[in-house]
């Protein structure tokens, strides 16, 4: 199954996918392009690093959302992928345009969804955001994209504790670490699996 993953920054969660699949963990799916909302993001780097076709669409460059938009699924037509991937994609897509994606799409959020996620709740200001609730734990979630802000349906969660001590940086740190680079090869490789049965089950019902 080809995998599209869309970014934004630093890419670890990206690397994590593509450790992953190096490893063999992800036996139905890898990584066939990246796509980053920023010229500058590491995230780039390192899909080169492993070879993998890497373009950048820029919302302001492209002269707007309706044309970055445009740009963004006429980029994941070119490729034929299976699975959209949002992994630190610092932008909302529209309801347009995630109902006329015919490919599951997915996002990983570092926090335990339903708390901590929606509109403005994103990177470092999640972690803020649980400390100053005095929440007793964190974690993160992988879900699937819909016309909510981190409100479609849950795949995967992984639970952490907050700790004493803990500051927004700290806890960021833990979350990728011992949650979301475990948890996003994890949700991919599941979902790259039962898409390919799918696929096997409508070759065979065709045949
Ligand atoms: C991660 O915390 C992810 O959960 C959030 O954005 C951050 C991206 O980090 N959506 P990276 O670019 O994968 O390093």
């Amino acid at each position: 199954m080809r995998v599209a993953v869309l970014v934004s920054g630093n890419g670890t969660n990206l690397q994590a996918l593509l450790d992953a699949e190096r490893k063999g963990e992800n036996p139905d799916g890898r990584v066939t392009l990246v796509v980053s909302s920023s010229d500058g993001a590491y995230a780039l780097e390192r899909a080169r690093r492993s070879g993998i076709p890497a373009l950048t669409i820029d919302k302001k460059a492209a002269g707007g959302g309706r044309a970055f938009e445009e740009q963004l699924w006429q980029a994941v037509q070119e490729q034929g992928v299976d699975l959209i991937v949002l992994a630190g994609f610092l932008h909302i897509l529209t309801p347009e345009f995630i109902r006329r994606a015919n490919v599951p799409m997915i996002n990983i959020h570092p926090a335990l969804l339903p708390a901590f996620g929606g509109k403005g709740l994103y990177g470092i200001k999640v972690h803020q955001a649980v400390l100053e609730a005095g929440a007793a734990v964190t974690g993160a979630t992988v879900h699937y994209v819909n016309e909510i802000p981190d409100g479609g349906q849950i795949i995967l969660q992984k639970e952490l504790p907050v700790l004493p001590g803990d500051t927004p940086e700290l806890l960021q740190q833990r979350v990728m670490e011992q949650a979301e680079w475990a948890l996003l090869p994890q949700a991919v490789a599941q979902l790259c699996t039962e898409l390919r049965k799918k696929e096997e089950s409508r070759t065979d019902a065709v045949s």
